[in-house]
C-alpha cells in the first residue's frame, strides 16, 4: 500500500481524509497546494510529511528553475512548508536534506527528484529494518494494541508501529490487533483498521477510553505506537492520547514500545518540553461527521499531540536496533 507518489512531474498523493470510503488521489504541480494538503491531512504522519514535503521541493524548482531569484524562492518555498506543521520533525528534517541537496547540485532539478526519491526509498527500507527488530520483541499469539495510524499511510510505505506488526504476523506472531479510533480525526479505526483489513491481519476497533477495561482484563500483551518527534532523553511527542495509554500501560505491567526511523529523532531538544505541540481547530472536536456535537458557547481544548516521557518507555524501535534505558546515552549512542 503506498499514499504518496511522483508520477510525470506531479504528487500524487491519496487523500486520507476521504478513507477508507473513498480511495481518491490529489494531483498537485505547484508547492503552494501540498501545504494545505498537509495543514488538511490529506497527507499525515510524520514520515510521510517529511517525504511530500521533500516532493513539494521539486515542484518548486521546476517552477522556479532558471529565474534570476531562484535561490530565494526556493528557500521561501522551504519557509512556507515549514510553516504548515510544528510537531513531525521529520518535516524540518526533510526540508534540511533537500536545502543541503540545493547547494551541493546547484539547484538542479534532476538531482533534487533524486534526493526527495532517496528521502521516500529511505524511509522504507528504515520501515523494513525496524519491522525486523520490532518483530523481535512480538511475543507468540500477541495480542497488540495500537494508536493513531503508524502505518503505510502515515510512511513512505509499510510503516513504523504498523510496520513491527505486519513483520510480526508474517512470522505468525500476531493472535489480534486493537485499534484505538483515536479521536477526533479518527485515523485509527478509518487508517490503521483499513490497512490491517486490507492486509488480511486481525483487526478490532475500540474507542480510545476502551483501553484501559481491555488492559485491565489482560487482553493486551504489548503496545507499539509511531512518533513524531523524540527529544534527547527519549520523552517523545505522538498523537493525542499516547501518553493516557503509557500511564495505562506502565499501570498494568503491559510493555510499551514506540518505534521510529532516526529522521524522527531530535537530539537538539534535550526533552519533551522542548516540543512544540500543534494546536488545531475546535470544529474537529464539536462536529463529528459534520454534525455539531457540543454546544457552540463550550470552549475547546484540541491539541494534536501529547509528551509521553521516557521513563514509561519500555524501548524504542528503530531501524538500528532495539533502545533500551537509559534512553539518553543509547539514543546518543546510535543517532549522536
Ligand atoms: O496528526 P497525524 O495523523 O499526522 O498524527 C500522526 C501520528 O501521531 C503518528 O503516530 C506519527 O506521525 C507516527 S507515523 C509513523
Amino acid at each position: 500500500m503506498e499514499a504518496i507518489r511522483w508520477q510525470d512531474n506531479a504528487l500524487l498523493l491519496l487523500d486520507q481524509t476521504k478513507l477508507p470510503l473513498e480511495e481518491v488521489w490529489t494531483r498537485h504541480t505547484s508547492y503552494t497546494t501540498v501545504i494545505p494538503a498537509i495543514r488538511a491531512l490529506v497527507v499525515r504522519g510524520a514520515p510521510a510529511i517529511g517525504v511530500a514535503a521533500g516532493y513539494a521541493c521539486c515542484l518548486a524548482a521546476l517552477e522556479f528553475h532558471g529565474r534570476p531569484d531562484y535561490p530565494q524562492r526556493m528557500e521561501q518555498a522551504r519557509r512556507e512548508l515549514a510553516a504548515s506543521r510544528p510537531t513531525a520533525v521529520n518535516l524540518f528534517w526533510a526540508l534540511d536534506r533537500m536545502a543541503r541537496a540545493f547547494d551541493a547540485c546547484v539547484g538542479d532539478p534532476g538531482a533534487l527528484l533524486e534526493e526527495a526519491k532517496a528521502i521516500h526509498r529511505e524511509d522504507i527500507e528504515m520501515n523494513k529494518a525496524m519491522g525486523e527488530f520490532g518483530a523481535e520483541v512480538v511475543p507468540p499469539n500477541a495480542r497488540i494494541l495500537t494508536h493513531c495510524n503508524a502505518g503505510a499511510l502515515a510512511t513512505g510505505g509499510y510503516g513504523t508501529a504498523l510496520g513491527v506488526i505486519r513483520a510480526a504476523h508474517s512470522q505468525g506472531k500476531v493472535a489480534m490487533v486493537y485499534a484505538d479510533e483515536t479521536r477526533p480525526l479518527l485515523q485509527g479505526s478509518r487508517l490503521t483498521a483499513y490497512e490491517l483489513v486490507k492486509d488480511g491481519i486481525p483487526v478490532t476497533v475500540q474507542t480510545d477510553g476502551m483501553a484501559a477495561s481491555l488492559m485491565a482484563a489482560g487482553q493486551v500483551d504489548l503496545v507499539v505506537v509511531g512518533c513524531d518527534r523524540m527529544a534527547a532523553n527519549g520523552d517523545f511527542a505522538n498523537k493525542i492520547g499516547t501518553y493516557g495509554l503509557a500511564v495505562l500501560a506502565h499501570y498494568h505491567g503491559v510493555p510499551f514500545y514506540t518505534a521510529l526511523p532516526s529522521s524522527t529523532v531530535d537530539l537538539s531538544i534535550p526533552d519533551g518540553s522542548g516540543i512544540v505541540i500543534e494546536q488545531r481547530a475546535g470544529d474537529e472536536v464539536t462536529h463529528f461527521a459534520g454534525h455539531q456535537v457540543a454546544p457552540a458557547e463550550a470552549a475547546v481544548y484540541n491539541p494534536a499531540f501529547d509528551v509521553t516521557p521516557h521513563h514509561l518507555l519500555t524501548g524504542v524501535i528503530t531501524e538500528k536496533g532495539v533502545i533500551r534505558p537509559p534512553f539518553q546515552v543509547n539514543l546518543a549512542r546510535l543517532f549522536g
